[in-house]
């Protein structure tokens, strides 16, 4: 008979939870500005401080190297402002390359600009027929893809992706415009579970939610308002804004590791680590 070594007396063990080594692109705001206003976030006319972004997506880009992970880059263009919500820019699955197509038309230039990173690096692509944005609207867990709609993905786009990728994708309505995206709302915490903040979504989402997640992380107002949702878990460290305090309790309650990040520069774009952050599958 083996007896289990002791550990701690906490709820979950964070040695329970295992990460594992992730591949993210990203792209240096070089260029970001808040010069035009297309979520309740951004106020053009008290703008954005590109230097003061460049500072703190470096401390994010330098958690993610302490965590083991791999950052690779894409060149800003200058006039693209929200280029650095890399999330946005594609959908990648098991290499397969499912490209963006932006709702406004002062980001439409972003979804080719990605989409020839990709290509040109010998990756399968597909050029959409369908509005969505990316790792926005669409996160991968192992047996399912959730896909966000109401404000920026079309739903026929949700359809596209299933095909092209071979995954089953599940619906999600946005009700919030604050929460846009549906990474602003919830993330994955490991391949099979998620948090996420209920209110977001419409009352039939809200009961998929349940139905799926019995055992989901559910966020407070207080962490939703400050991007608290937009966080990345490799399936044990989670990177977080660090305003979103109680979350991150609840979190190491569950055993998981908290990295906390400051871009509070921007967030006056409506984005947080997850939108900096497209993750290479
Ligand atoms: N200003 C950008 C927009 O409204 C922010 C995008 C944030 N990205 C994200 N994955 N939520 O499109």
């Amino acid at each position: 008979m083996t007896i289990a070594p002791s550990t701690q007396a906490t709820a979950a063990p964070a040695g329970d939870r295992t990460s594992t080594a992730r591949h993210f692109l990203m792209c240096r705001p070089e260029f970001f500005a808040v010069s035009y206003s297309i979520n309740p976030w951004m106020d053009p006319a008290k703008g954005a401080d590109a230097g003061t972004a460049v500072r703190q997506w470096e401390g994010l880009r330098q958690a993610y190297e302490s965590l083991g992970h791999t950052v690779r880059l894409i060149d800003p263009i200058e006039g693209l402002p929200d280029m650095v919500f890399a999330a946005n820019g594609a959908l990648v699955v098991e290499g397969k390359v499912y490209g963006a197509r932006f709702a406004h038309a002062e980001r439409a230039a972003e979804g080719p600009a990605y989409l020839r990173w990709f290509a040109e690096r010998g990756y399968e692509t597909l050029e959409p027929s369908f509005t969505n944005e990316g790792e926005g609207d669409y996160l991968t867990l192992d047996e399912m893809i959730l896909a966000g709609t109401g404000f920026r993905t079309d739903v026929a786009a949700h359809m596209e992706a299933q095909e092209f990728l071979g995954r089953p994708v599940v619906t999600l309505r946005l009700v919030d415009p604050r929460f846009y995206h549906l990474d602003t709302a919830l993330f994955p915490l490991d391949g099979r579970n998620v948090a996420y903040y209920p209110d977001a979504f419409s009352a039939g989402s809200q009961r998929v939610l349940r139905r799926l997640f019995p055992d989901a992380v559910i966020a407070a107002a207080a962490d939703a308002e400050v991007l608290g949702l937009n966080a990345v878990s490799d399936g044990r460290n989670v990177v977080v804004n660090a305003e979103a305090t109680s979350l991150a309790l609840e979190l190491k309650r569950r055993g998981f590791e908290v990295l906390p990040v400051d871009l509070s520069e921007l967030r006056k774009a409506g984005g947080g680590p997850k939108c900096c952050t497209l993750e290479i599958r």
